[in-house]
């Protein structure tokens, strides 16, 4: 692993992310792993929902989110320190921590299951620690994976796709959001799924992740924008918007 991925063992963006998932909406802009945990229950409403995989679930709320309607839901990240947090949290229902308000003066906020009514399917979660790009042989068997904002931070994209759809069940599917935000800190150039120009045409990464995907997966809808808002101190956020495709599995 590089040095920019460590960038997720910091207290910084250990804070910063515990705000994101836990903490107040910004500018009317719904909490982006709610909503992309929603939209993953919309799609799999009248399909199998016994066991769904979030790879790159950083703190675990749309784990938690899942856990509503999933039997089971394994919580992955490679982070140890986000890791880590959605355990405690999980085992105490409640985790404090304190975001910068300006300089070096901080504001403190907990994250308490009982309020956001995850308190009674915290059981069905289960974190580890895991390599997107390395996931052992015992995780497979899912009629869901929820990838969100993660490809553009792997340093091997084309390895996790190439191995994912052999881990979700026939009929299942793989959501995938990203904002496409490639960087050579995280990924090597030429693991690149777009973003760049080859032989003077534009390549733009939902071609590259199509046909990374086109062996085992069709898409299953029109991509759609999904926002969502980081907050770096009380008066700067990030605000991005992330694409989301969904992918049914249909290939052996
Ligand atoms: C941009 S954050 C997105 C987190 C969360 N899914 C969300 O939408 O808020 C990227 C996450 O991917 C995790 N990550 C980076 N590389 C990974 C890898 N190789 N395997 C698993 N997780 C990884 C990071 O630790 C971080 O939690």
């Amino acid at each position: 692993m590089n040095g920019s991925a460590d960038l997720y063992e910091t207290d910084a963006l250990a804070a910063q992310y515990c705000h994101a998932h836990y903490g107040p909406e910004h500018f009317g802009i719904p909490n982006f792993p709610r909503e992309c945990a929603l939209i993953c229950l919309e799609l799999t409403h009248g399909r199998g929902r016994r066991h769904a995989l979030d790879i790159g679930c950083a703190v675990g709320r749309s784990s938690f989110e899942l856990a509503r309607e999933f039997d089971r839901v394994s919580a992955l990240d490679y982070s140890g320190r986000f890791i880590e947090i959605a355990g405690r949290l999980q085992e105490e229902g409640i985790f404090r921590y304190s975001v910068t308000a300006e300089g070096e003066i901080r504001s403190c906020h907990r994250a308490c299951l009982k309020d956001l009514g995850l308190d009674a399917v915290r059981g069905n979660v289960a974190f580890a620690r895991a390599d997107a790009c390395n996931l052992p042989p015992r995780y497979t068997g899912y009629d869901l994976v929820l990838a969100a904002n993660l490809i553009d931070r792997l340093r091997s994209p084309r390895r996790f796709l190439a191995t994912i759809g052999q881990r979700i069940n026939p009929q299942g599917l793989l959501v995938i959001t990203s904002p496409y935000t490639w960087l050579e800190e995280f990924t090597p150039r030429e693991e690149w799924l777009g973003g760049y120009r080859h032989e003077g045409e534009d390549v733009a990464t939902l071609d590259g992740l199509t046909a990374a995907l086109a062996p085992r997966f069709r898409m299953l809808c029109p991509p759609r924008d999904i926002p969502f808002v980081i907050r770096e101190t009380r008066r700067k956020f990030q605000h991005s918007i992330a694409e989301m495709t969904v992918w049914e599995r249909t290939g052996p």
